[in-house]
């Protein structure tokens, strides 16, 4: 059985997508979410769909290798960044190599990089009058948004579209796509 650790930071519907999409699935399962953020709503999910979840703080997610430890104790094959805040330190990069994974919800190169994550992205989609955004599945290095690009889907911005209705769509492919993407690199 091949495992999934999700890193989350916040409502966490893409992880319940994941959870729900590899319950089908015979030979991959997600073995836990790990969050920053006590509060998270990922938590209430995985409450629901019984999938262990777990709170870590900054301390021992940046200067020590309690986050690494937690993750090879669940053997996972591939860790997934599922609206995950926080810069991934140099540490759990090298334990995972080629095995740490984002959703960004947008185009990259466009519309990444520090400080760009959620509303901002979208907002910033906006007020360029792009005609078309979309999704990024990339591997994870060091630099935010940097790491070489494994897919991408794209949705048209119609000039009616505001912030939310572009999230909306962003959404609906990041519900489509990331489960499939993750299947492939497993199997
Ligand atoms: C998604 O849009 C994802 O692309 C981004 O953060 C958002 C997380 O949404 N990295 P959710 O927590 O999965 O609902």
């Amino acid at each position: 059985m091949k495992q999934i650790v999700i890193l989350a930071s916040g409502s966490g519907s893409n992880a319940e997508n994941i959870i729900t999409y590899f319950q089908e699935s015979p030979g991959i399962e997600v073995a836990a979410v790990l969050t920053n953020k006590k509060e998270a709503k990922v938590l209430e999910r995985c409450d629901r769909l019984g999938v262990p979840a777990f709170y870590f703080n900054r301390t021992s997610f940046t200067n020590s290798n309690a986050v690494v430890q937690v993750l090879k104790g669940f053997s996972a094959d591939l860790v997934v960044l599922a609206g995950f805040l926080w810069k991934i330190p140099e540490n759990m990069i090298a334990a995972f190599p080629n095995k740490i994974i984002n959703i960004h919800p947008a185009l990259l190169p466009k519309y990444g990089g520090k400080g760009m994550y959620g509303e901002r992205v979208h907002q910033a989609v906006k007020e360029n009058s792009e005609t078309e955004t979309g999704i990024t599945i990339h591997y994870v290095n060091e630099h935010y948004d940097e790491g070489a690009i494994i897919f991408q889907a794209k949705t048209a911005v119609n000039p009616s579209d505001d912030a939310n209705s572009i999230a909306e769509k962003v959404h609906q492919l990041e519900y489509e796509h990331f489960p499939k993407i993750i299947e492939k690199l497993l199997s």
